[in-house]
């Protein structure tokens, strides 16, 4: 039975038994604190963990049991998450409204796979295109392309907003390490003129390649843009023909493309069952291997297809995305929840609470199931954060101090690009005290053994008892940024 059948024909989430389990078993977990709960089980630090595509998870620090596991993943079997899983691997059309597949993962899938759309392998055409950008990219590199005006290029500005922004700027923040660093990269999304006016304040239009990125190429900011850069670009070089050796177009739509006045030729085309916030593996992700080389850009997607495939093929109990998505789930609809704290510790990571916003809230966000029926229970978390340590400088009191129950995201690599001094293993030692803090706390009694005055004794408590998962890496490598993204993406 195809995908969109079984889930008209499914009951309401809500009223499922697993549902109701878990709504009964919250009752025993609710009065448990964390401390509880590591005292009570010496293993519990071991065993909640998982490894997988490079990444390791140790969800200990959430306000569950092997029970609770145990019943979140009864619920999403009896949901059908297996069967969806292949149904998007398989290429069926499980994006109902649109009647399109799903496919982010045939991005990322080796030449030698057939995944079938409408009767064709969509699996040559994925490779022959980035196949094009790799030539492209060495093009650029190696001063083959040129400018209007036979000069090197050396700035790229990417116009694109959304799932056309997000993820390349995320991913060349993340990957500047391996950028070509005689190369200047410029995000354009805003419809503000500044964002614009500033991007390009000092470069030279003579070695400047504008990259239009646009699923639809209808988006208004994009357009605007893409306008923009076209009369900076002419006002400088006084040439129409300029435009081909400074423009090329990212997109699903050839003929808005031509109509813009982009050559076909230089256009870097994708698919319609790519979505927007899954698309920074697709030509979407130009920007990023022009800045940091086709090899470095396949390792890249060699971390996503890693982390696919334990996807596909892991025991739940085992499966990173499988436990993050379903803590998720726990920690929003049945601890109440309603935020989740993405806390990079690492600065090359700057943007991916922003990329996660997107690709979390607008995958999960709607208050309508697939069959169109509302659903009776809270649907995404809203995302949010900032990397360490510059938030707990911020609004980190809240979290150990606050009324709120707030779960976070600990991401961080034991080894960095950057050493300097002892600063990586402060870093480091910073995260394992703030999810160690943030679950245990500090209970009045300590404080006051620690000489605190009666009177200043309720200001020093730390109630704890907040959910965290800590992610880790070895280094932050194109490879390792895919796994994580592919993780968060199928989470
Ligand atoms: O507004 C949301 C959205 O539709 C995203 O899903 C998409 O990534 C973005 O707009 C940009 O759309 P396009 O790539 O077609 O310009």
């Amino acid at each position: 039975m195809q995908f969109a059948a079984r889930a008209e024909q499914a009951p309401p989430l809500t009223e499922r038994p697993q549902w109701r389990s878990l709504q009964q078993h919250y009752r025993d977990i609710e009065p448990q604190h964390l401390r509880e709960l590591f005292a009570s089980d010496g293993e519990r630090g071991e065993r909640f963990t998982a490894e997988a595509a490079g990444l390791y998870l140790d969800y200990s620090k959430n306000r569950i049991n092997g029970e609770t596991l145990r019943l979140l993943i009864e619920l999403a079997e009896a949901c059908g998450v297996s069967a969806a899983t292949e149904a998007m691997f398989n290429g069926e059309k499980i994006n109902v409204t649109e009647q399109r597949p799903v496919l982010h993962v045939a991005l990322r899938a080796p030449r030698s796979e057939r995944i079938v759309v409408d009767g064709h392998d969509v699996v040559p055409a994925v490779h022959a295109v980035l196949d094009r950008m790799s030539a492209f990219s060495d093009r650029i590199s190696n001063g083959d392309w040129t400018g209007h005006r036979g000069k090197r290029i050396r700035n790229v500005v990417n116009i694109g907003i959304g799932g056309s922004d997000l993820g390349p700027v995320m991913a060349y923040e993340a990957l500047r390490h391996y950028s070509h660093r005689d190369m200047v990269f410029r995000f354009v999304s805003n419809i503000d003129g500044t964002d614009f006016t500033e991007a390009v304040r000092d470069l030279q239009a003579d070695e400047t390649l504008f990259i239009v990125c646009s699923k639809t190429f209808t988006t208004l900011e994009t357009l605007a843009n893409a306008r923009a850069a076209r009369q900076w670009c002419l006002n400088a070089l006084s040439d129409e023909a300029a435009i081909a050796k400074h423009f090329v177009a990212v997109s699903t739509n050839k003929a808005e493309v031509v109509k813009f006045g982009i050559d076909a030729a230089n256009m870097f085309e994708f698919w319609d069952w790519v979505g927007g916030r899954y698309s920074m593996g697709s030509a979407v992700g130009l920007s990023i291997m022009l800045a940091i080389g086709a090899e470095q850009f396949r390792a890249m997607l060699a971390g996503f297809r890693a982390m696919d495939e334990h996807f596909r093929s892991a025991p739940p109990a085992r499966n990173l995305p499988w436990l993050h998505g379903l803590l998720a789930i726990w920690n929003n609809d049945f601890l109440g929840a309603s935020t989740t704290a993405v806390l990079p510790y690492e600065q090359y990571l700057k943007r991916f609470p922003a990329y996660l916003q997107q690709l979390v809230m607008e995958s999960n966000g709607k208050r309508v199931s697939v069959d169109g029926a509302v659903v009776g229970c809270q649907t995404s978390p809203i995302v949010w954060g900032e990397p360490g340590t510059n938030g707990q400088h911020s609004f980190f009191q809240l979290l150990h101090q606050g009324t709120r129950l707030v779960p976070s995201d600990f991401i961080g690599f034991c080894r960095t690009d950057n050493p300097l001094g002892e600063q990586h293993d402060l870093l480091m030692a910073n995260l394992f005290a703030q999810s160690e803090a943030l679950a245990f706390g500090k209970t009045a009694d300590q404080v006051r053994a620690e000489g605190t005055g009666d009177a200043l004794v309720a200001h020093r408590t730390f109630e704890g008892n907040q959910p965290s998962n800590t992610i880790l890496a070895e280094q932050l490598t194109p490879q390792a940024l895919g796994s994580l993204v592919a993780l968060y993406e199928h989470s």
